[in-house]
């Protein structure tokens, strides 16, 4: 019998990591407590369609990120995204083009990381709450008490905070560095109007205020017309400061700081949906691309192990593979 090995979590550093060992022959199995893939990129549905309420786009500066962008615009997942760019700075919204190439999952998001999914071995709503080892193989628990396994070796590519939980008792010394990443929050709200607001901004970077970015989900390739949809992320401070805030408050804060920026009539929104982002980003970059405790069998990736952004998560997943393999030779 084939042990396969075990991958806590389905964001794009998990699904990095699942495809490296798949195309190298490793049979493996994912686990995610959400009901589907993407993490951090996947879209949700809702009344006003499928909406990225996380990533927003992202770019590429590794070659071999560079090398998978390709494979997956010739697959038809992505394609670039070309905005009319913003920038609001001190009461000031001023056009802000640039040269830089951003790439988009078509019809949304999480459409990469359905792709990547495809027909490997996965367990949705199951949330690891332990894992352990056996004398000879890994095993998870999980909170509706059943137990998973056996497993070879355990990658678990969560945030810094979920991964820490599972690995103090297994390995205290990767326990305390993932202990030491700080991961900020994001409020994430999407408004949507019946009417096309009189603007021509469709992305928008934020300098200060409550606000970090917006954009308009159907200038975005791929996405269908109606009705005018926006996405607005919080700053981490303005989410932080209100972390307890009620979704309705939220929707209303963010609402006014979106009507202020745009500085044209902004209604009464048809359609609202608020998602708090507990761990949306770390606080620093760092440059571990994977920890492991090689002897032992397990492995640790995500983001914050390089860049709090996508290509960081999907590098920190091959490397986490990298690594693993290299162990087997
Ligand atoms: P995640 O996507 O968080 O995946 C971890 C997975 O593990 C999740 O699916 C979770 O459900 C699962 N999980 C956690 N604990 C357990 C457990 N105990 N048991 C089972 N499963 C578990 N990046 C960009 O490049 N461009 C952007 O524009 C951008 N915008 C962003 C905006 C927001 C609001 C947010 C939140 C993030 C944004 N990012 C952006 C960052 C980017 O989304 C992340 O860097 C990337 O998606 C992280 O991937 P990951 O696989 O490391 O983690
Ligand atoms: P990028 O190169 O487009 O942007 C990086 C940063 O440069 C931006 O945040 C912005 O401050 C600045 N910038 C870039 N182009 C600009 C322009 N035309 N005008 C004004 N400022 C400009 O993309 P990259 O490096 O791939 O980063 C991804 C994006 O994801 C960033 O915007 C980042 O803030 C965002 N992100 C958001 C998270 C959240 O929780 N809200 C988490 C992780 C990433």
């Amino acid at each position: 019998m084939t042990v396969p090995i075990a991958i806590i979590g389905t964001g794009i550093a998990g699904l990095s990591a699942a495809q490296a060992l798949h195309k190298a022959g490793q049979a493996v199995h994912l686990f995610d407590k959400s009901h589907g893939c993407g993490g951090r990129m996947s879209s949700k549905r809702s009344d006003a369609g499928a909406l990225d309420l996380g990533a927003q786009y992202f770019t590429a500066r590794d070659r071999r990120f560079v090398e998978q962008i390709q494979q997956w615009q010739a697959k038809g997942c992505i394609q670039e995204w070309t905005p009319q760019l913003y920038n609001y700075r001190a009461g000031n919204l001023m056009p802000s083009p640039d040269e830089q190439t951003r790439w988009v999952g078509v019809p949304c998001m999480g459409a990469i990381t359905r792709a990547m999914l495809g027909d490997l071995p996965r367990t949705f709503s199951c949330r690891i709450s332990d894992v352990f080892r056996g004398e000879q193989h890994w095993f998870l628990h999980d909170i509706e008490d059943c137990d998973h396994g056996p497993f070879s070796h355990v990658i678990i590519a969560v945030p810094a905070p979920q991964a820490n939980a599972l690995l103090t008792t297994v390995a205290p010394k990767l326990a305390n560095v993932a202990a030491g990443v700080k991961m900020e929050p994001t409020w994430a709200v999407a408004l949507a109007f019946d009417t096309p607001l009189d603007t021509p901004v469709q992305g928008c970077f934020v300098q200060d205020g409550p606000l970090d970015w917006l954009a308009l989900n159907r200038s975005k390739p791929g996405r269908e017309s109606t009705p005018d949809t926006w996405v607005l992320h919080a700053s981490s401070s303005w989410s932080k400061k209100h972390i307890g805030l009620a979704k309705e408050q939220a929707i209303e804060q963010l609402h006014g700081a979106f009507a202020e920026l745009l500085g044209c009539v902004v209604p009464a929104p048809t359609f609202t949906l608020a998602h708090r982002w507990l761990y949306a980003r770390p606080a620093v970059a760092h440059e571990w691309g994977a920890l492991a405790d090689a002897d032992l069998g397990l492995y640790v990736c995500g983001d914050w192990c390089l860049s709090g952004r996508v290509e960081g998560a999907w590098l920190s997943g091959q490397e986490a593979a990298r690594r693993l393999l290299e162990h087997l030779d």
